[in-house]
């Protein structure tokens, strides 16, 4: 039995509505396993700024701080999004959490479901068992460097720094993720253009002879961009830079037919993170419509932080049960469809009563 201390924030939009349904579903392990997870609450995000005016507010960080991890919902609102003058922004609460954690590696897995295969814009017979990891850097590179606009305004930089530092601690992370798949590690830049990129190729390069059954493939950015439509199963682990990351699992997310699937974590040597891929979707907000699979599973990635790997496997066993049966929320099937919380509710009662594996 494991105790654990997890910092919840709920957020904006969809935010609240899926992560209650992730508390519910640890709630059923906790009982389960007879493990104890303690949660505090606490504030970032657009719901954040309203109430204190500031983004990350600094009780929020030191919950985090004295957390086991970190459990988040969606962050973002629309009257930030089209005011490029605006001077705080929920994104920034995000932003600056991810450096002060030092949550430096963002995976987000790729992985494709047979029963919802029609959903997604790519024809089945190019995506049936894509199954690959992204690893993003997510604290360094243009995100992070010194941003400048000059006086009267009409010029802007934003400046693109890597240390070697940086790209060593997730390459490692990447190539042993890979060595526990299918031994697959590509690594995707801008290496004819840009010195960063080089740096990246450089260092991967030193790195891989202690990874010698990995086989190690490079690949720009931009043919990145049309392998992962032309033929995703290829791929096993993509390790890659901030934005091109950023950019590449919001192509990949797709793959999968629905972006409310989709789990991600956001670790670093002390801390890790964990929140659905998709944004705040401010639209279904408080409608109970949202799919909370994405928050769930990224719970279950939670709990494989943990070292509960039966209790992470019998979380995504029930995701995939309700898949199969028919047991989809509105983004999947707009006609027979259940609610946030009745998902919430089925996966509970999966991790609680249906143990499979024990049954037989
Ligand atoms: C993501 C998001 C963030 C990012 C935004 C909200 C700052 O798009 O987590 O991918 O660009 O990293
Ligand atoms: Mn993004």
């Amino acid at each position: 039995d494991m105790q654990k201390k997890i910092a919840v924030i709920l957020g904006d939009g969809i935010g609240p509505e899926v992560t209650q349904q992730s508390i519910k579903v640890l709630d059923a392990v906790a009982r389960q396993f007879k493990h104890q997870f303690f949660y505090e609450h606490c504030l970032m995000g657009a719901s954040a700024i309203d109430k204190t005016g500031d983004a990350l507010p600094g009780e929020t960080l030191q919950i985090c701080h004295r957390s086991d991890a970190v459990l988040l919902g969606a962050i973002g609102h629309p009257r930030y999004d089209n005011d490029p003058s605006a001077k705080v922004r929920p994104e920034d609460g995000l932003l600056k959490l991810r450096k002060e954690l030092g949550l430096f590696a963002n995976i987000r897995p790729i992985t494709t479901y047979a029963p919802l295969q029609h959903l997604s814009p790519l024809k089945s017979s190019r995506i049936e068992g894509v199954d690959f990891v992204i690893f993003r850097e997510l604290t360094g590179g243009i995100y992070f460097g010194n941003k400048q606009l000059n006086e009267d305004k009409t010029e802007a930089s934003d400046d693109c720094i890597y240390h070697r530092d940086e790209i060593v601690r997730i390459a490692h992370l990447a190539f042993a993720y890979a060595q526990q798949r299918r031994k697959v590690l590509t690594l995707v830049d801008k290496a004819n253009v840009l010195e960063t990129s080089r740096l990246w190729r450089k260092v991967v390069q030193e790195m891989s002879t202690q990874y010698p059954d990995v086989t190690v493939n490079y690949l720009f950015v931009d043919n990145a961009a049309m392998q992962i439509i032309i033929n995703p199963k290829q791929f096993d682990v993509i390790l890659t830079e901030n934005m091109f990351g950023d950019i590449l699992s919001d192509e990949a997310s797709v793959i999968t037919g629905s972006i409310g699937l989709l789990p991600s974590a956001s670790v670093g040597n002390k801390l890790a993170l964990f929140e659905p891929i998709h944004g705040s979707y401010p639209q279904a907000a408080g409608k109970n419509i949202a799919n909370p699979n994405g928050s769930i599973l990224s719970a279950a990635m939670m709990l494989d932080y943990f070292g509960l790997a039966e209790e992470a496997e019998l979380i995504r066993e029930a995701v995939h049960w309700n898949l199969a049966n028919g047991f989809l929320t509105k983004d999947i099937d707009s006609i027979n469809n259940y609610s946030t919380a009745t998902i919430g509710d089925l996966v509970s009662d999966y991790v609680e009563n249906r143990i499979p594996s024990r049954m037989n």
